[in-house]
């Protein structure tokens, strides 16, 4: 299914698609990071708090609000003629992909309520690790979306 009325909209659709997406990225690169400095801490050190209200506002006011607009443009894409061929491999590589990344989001998140409560087990070398799965994933949705390789 797909709606005539966007096609004169596509490109700017699609540029507020990249923009969000880029702004969705950032925060979650940035995010994982803030989580192995505050891995290192006790419970009772007073900089716990302020890593907590770092993390909040980061996810409560950048990283939330991107994803809805990433997922918001890009399914607008999706029901715009042309942009998309459901037979194409690229594009089933990128949805997976893209799915994976917002799964990643839902763990930011869980582990954001972990520290708020305390209940953070993970050490830094496992934040370390995760930080890296978000570049992963985009490094292969770019080049899906871009050279659409098969
Ligand atoms: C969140 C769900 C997403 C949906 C439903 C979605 C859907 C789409 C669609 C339908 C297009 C147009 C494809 C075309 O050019 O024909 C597109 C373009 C694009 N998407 Fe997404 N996308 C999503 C997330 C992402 C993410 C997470 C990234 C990067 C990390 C991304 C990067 C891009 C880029 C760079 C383009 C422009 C490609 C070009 O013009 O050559 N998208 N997206």
């Amino acid at each position: 299914m797909t709606i005539q009325a966007l096609l004169p909209f596509f490109r700017v659709i699609l540029a507020l698609h990249v923009i969000s997406v880029l702004l969705w990225m950032a925060g979650m690169l940035a995010l994982p990071w803030l989580y192995v400095e505050h891995a290192g801490m006790s419970a009772c050190d007073p900089e716990d708090m302020r890593f907590q209200g770092m993390e909040r506002r980061l996810m409560k006011l950048a990283v939330n609000p991107t994803m809805f607009a990433a997922w918001s443009f890009g399914i607008l894409l999706v029901l715009t003629p042309g942009a998309v061929s459901w037979s194409a491999g690229w594009w089933w590589t990128k949805l997976i992909s893209v799915f994976l990344m917002s799964g990643y989001h839902g763990a930011l998140s869980r582990w954001r309520r972990d520290f708020r409560d305390g209940r953070n087990v993970r050490t830094r070398n496992f934040y370390r690790a995760a930080a890296g799965v978000p570049i992963v994933l985009m490094i292969i949705i770019v080049i899906m979306v871009v050279m659409q390789p098969f």
